[in-house]
């Protein structure tokens, strides 16, 4: 049987306000169904899904009238707050490149070991209030902080997300559904992983990464990657340390070189790189010292603040 859902529920799915559904249902773009006692409206919750997923033309237009009026985009800076509120307040296709290295969803293992097996230091694989999710709350999430990376896109823009089996396949998934074009998979093989201390898995020594398109073209500056590998053409796994490029503030920050051949390859000088999950401000120093323009949001006040000290230390 169809579940329906009153208006305030499905502008939550949704992430707007009632009131643009109601106004959705006068102009025809999205009609509601009347409840037959009250005249309520009432909508499809399978059909709200999928237009959460799938977003049609109209309802992307829509967004984009909103946004452009809104606001300029905060060249060079990082801020405080949550992704998917502030990314409201960006201008529609204005950004070049978009690295994410969201929560992975990772920490609910709740998994810990003491010092004395690790060789010297407690290890919990609970990254932090950021990365606890309950049902299906991390794939409405992902889903939200995606769509407004579709729109904030140039058609010509790129993106990167990283990830582990937690999240990756849920998010390809998703990114497929809304449009993007996988354009390769990059595996980043840790040659210096943490060992599997439960001794009950394989250790996982690897990071996925997708790399996709919004539209029919992008960036890929071919002839630097390959020189970067001595003359041949870059392949997909790419073996190299954790070792971060300078002292490590964050639990799952990103090594420099990662971002480094990252924004070297799909974007060009004074381009806008944005990274939704800025952390410790990895993508926004390796912006900076490659002449791009960067935006990071970060929804944690210790990590904001030590990403701004970081950004203007470095050169
Ligand atoms: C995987 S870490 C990113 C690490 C980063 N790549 C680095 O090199 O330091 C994810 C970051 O996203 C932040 N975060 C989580 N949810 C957020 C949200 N809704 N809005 C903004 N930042 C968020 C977390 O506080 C955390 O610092």
């Amino acid at each position: 049987m169809k579940k329906l859902l009153t208006t305030k529920a499905a502008a939550k799915i949704l992430g707007v306000h009632p009131v643009t559904l109601r106004r959705w249902d006068r102009s025809g773009k999205l009609k509601a169904i009347r409840n037959r006692f009250n005249n309520y409206r009432l909508y499809n919750e399978s059909e709200i899904k999928e237009l959460m997923i799938t977003p049609t033309k109209i309802f992307m237009e829509d967004m984009d009238e909103k946004q452009n009026k809104v606001n300029k985009l905060p060249l060079n800076q990082i801020i405080l707050g949550d992704t998917i509120k502030e990314m409201k307040k960006f201008p529609s296709a204005s950004i070049d490149l978009i690295f994410a290295d969201p929560p992975y969803n990772l920490s609910q293992s709740n998994f810990k070991i003491k010092f004395i097996k690790s060789g010297g230091k407690d290890l919990d694989t609970n990254k932090g209030r950021w990365d606890e999710f309950k049902g299906n709350d991390f794939e409405t999430f992902t889903q939200k902080w995606l769509k407004e990376c579709f729109r904030l896109l140039k058609e010509k823009g790129s993106i990167w997300v990283a990830g582990t089996y937690h999240n990756i396949y849920l998010t390809g998934y998703l990114m497929r559904k809304m449009g993007f074009e996988i354009l390769n998979e990059i595996l980043w093989h840790k040659s210096d992983a943490t060992p599997n201390l439960s001794c009950t898995r394989f250790v996982a020594d690897h990071e996925n990464f997708i790399w996709a398109r919004k539209g029919k073209k992008h960036t890929f500056n071919y002839n630097i990657m390959k020189e970067m590998n001595n003359g041949k053409q870059m392949r997909s796994l790419w073996t190299r340390g954790k070792t971060a490029g300078g002292k490590k503030i964050h639990p799952t920050q990103k090594p420099e070189w990662l971002l480094e051949r990252i924004i070297l390859s799909t974007s060009n000088e004074g381009e806008v790189v944005f990274d939704p999950f800025i952390g410790s401000g990895t993508t926004a120093v390796v912006a900076k010292r490659l002449n791009r323009n960067y935006i990071g949001t970060e929804i944690d006040k210790k990590y904001y603040k030590q990403a701004v000290i970081r950004i203007n230390k470095r050169i």
